[in-house]
């Protein structure tokens, strides 16, 4: 799994957890499918965990700050996933670590960003400044079309 620009939730602080947090579960993967010794498995999902919880606690501390309506079950789907990961470190201990498993938290790191985050990022006034320096038409909500590679000029 990689970053991609359309994960961006406009607040460039954030972005670089999001990718931190994609580089970790790309680590998990590749510690996985190369069979590495399980005590590289349980570290990386340690770090995961870890940063996981840090990155939850800003994210959280921002909601509350703009007063954000929904943080109250932004921060349930947060104690599900960051309880899932403290299980599946312990776990890590015992048993193999399944490809599905690492699938399943991309799939869900992907789906939280791309709804629950960028709907708090939304939220908060200055995320719309942001934008607008990097796109003016964001402001406005006219985003033209973006012109192909090969598109004409004039
Ligand atoms: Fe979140």
């Amino acid at each position: 799994m990689e970053w991609k620009e359309e994960f961006s939730v406009g607040i460039p602080e954030i972005d670089k957890q999001h990718r931190v947090l994609i580089d970790c579960i790309s680590d998990l993967e590749q510690a996985v499918g190369t069979q590495q010794r399980w005590s590289a498995v349980h570290s990386t999902i340690g770090r995961l965990t870890q940063y996981t919880q840090v990155h939850f606690a800003v994210e959280e501390s921002l909601m509350q700050i703009h007063g954000y309506p929904d943080l109250a079950p932004h921060a349930a789907e947060h104690q599900r996933f960051a309880s899932r990961l403290e299980a599946l470190h312990e776990e890590s201990l015992r048993v193999e670590i399944s490809a599905h498993m690492i699938a399943f938290l991309q799939d869900w790191l992907q789906h939280h960003v791309m709804t629950g985050d960028k709907d708090y990022a939304s939220f908060f006034p200055g995320v719309v400044v942001v934008k607008a320096a990097l796109d003016p038409s964001a402001a406005i909500g006219n985003k033209p079309k973006k012109r192909s590679a090969g598109a004409r000029q004039d």
